[in-house]
């Protein structure tokens, strides 16, 4: 049985945010009309999800979509959030959209290769340290006692979107049957002209060399950090006392882990997820 608390609405074993979405929103998203030209960011929460939303809006922008919108949040609205949804259904094609949902939590015409999906994921021990680090400046999250007490949070799915590792699962057991492109935070810090190029592959978006050059400038961490439409900094206070572009590396976690967490998150990683032979850089 689902049970609700003062941060979650729990439905199908996933925690929705309350004041983002709910039971209901998610329900009504299953007859919610999926167009073959949608683009769908997946992401587990702090993998890289509005870093994704600027490369995307960015590329659509340089193809020829000059609609006006007043930030990256409206242009790309969460489909489990279901006034932002409903509000952007009948806006021009390409829609864009966003999602932290699982999988199965979706319509079911996504199944049927409609849209097209990007999934961006995100070493686990980084990815833990900026989630932490989200709780302690959103004010619709619990704020952490301590890192070890996140950490310990995380580890059990007691998080916004559950478990990391039933995030990834789910997700990487779709690859045969989704249209999706597959990507990791790492990759874009290494190499952001490749993974740009890669996108723009996918969605079928033919861009010069100078117009991919351009993305990739527009999708820095420093330009986004300024960039007002970028940034959530429109986002009110009230919601997020602190900055969305906090760090943007690989490894900050080796200056919030002990030793023996780290070692606990290899092993669990082993067990949880070993057989998928994924490859992070830690580092
Ligand atoms: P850190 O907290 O480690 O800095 P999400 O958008 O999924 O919530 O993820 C947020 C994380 O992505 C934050 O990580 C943020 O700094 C990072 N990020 C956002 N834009 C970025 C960019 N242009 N380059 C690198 N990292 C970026």
């Amino acid at each position: 049985m689902d049970q609700d608390n003062k941060y979650f609405n729990r439905y199908k074993n996933f925690n929705l945010i309350v004041g983002f979405s709910s039971a209901e929103a998610i329900q009504s998203l299953q007859s919610f009309e999926i167009r073959n030209s949608d683009i769908i960011l997946a992401t587990y929460p702090k993998s890289g999800t509005i870093w994704t939303q600027q490369i995307i809006i960015s590329i659509c922008e340089l193809d020829g979509d000059l609609t006006e919108y007043p930030n990256n949040m409206e242009k790309m609205p969460w489909l489990e959030w279901q006034e932002k949804r409903e509000q952007n259904s009948g806006r021009p094609l390409p829609r864009l959209f966003t999602t932290h949902l699982r999988p199965d939590l979706l319509p079911q015409a996504v199944k049927d290769k409609k849209a097209k999906i990007i999934y961006v994921m995100r070493n686990p021990k980084d990815n833990i340290v900026s989630y932490y680090h989200f709780c302690k400046i959103a004010s619709l999250l619990e704020t952490p006692k301590s890192f070890g007490h996140f950490l310990e949070d995380y580890l059990m799915g007691n998080v916004a979107s559950s478990s990391w590792f039933d995030h990834i699962r789910a997700w990487h057991s779709v690859r045969n049957q989704y249209s999706i492109l597959y990507l990791t935070y790492e990759d874009m810090i290494v190499d952001l002209n490749t993974a740009v190029t890669k996108i723009c592959t996918f969605l079928g978006k033919n861009l010069s060399e100078a117009d991919i050059e351009k993305v990739v400038e527009k999708s820095t961490f420093k330009n986004m950090k300024e960039d007002p439409k970028a940034n959530y900094q429109f986002q009110p206070e009230s919601l997020l006392k602190g900055d969305f572009m906090r760090k943007g590396q690989i490894g900050d976690w080796k200056n919030y882990f002990t030793v023996a967490q780290s070692e606990r998150v290899d092993q669990l990683l082993q067990e949880r997820l070993g057989d998928l032979s994924l490859k992070f850089i830690w580092e």
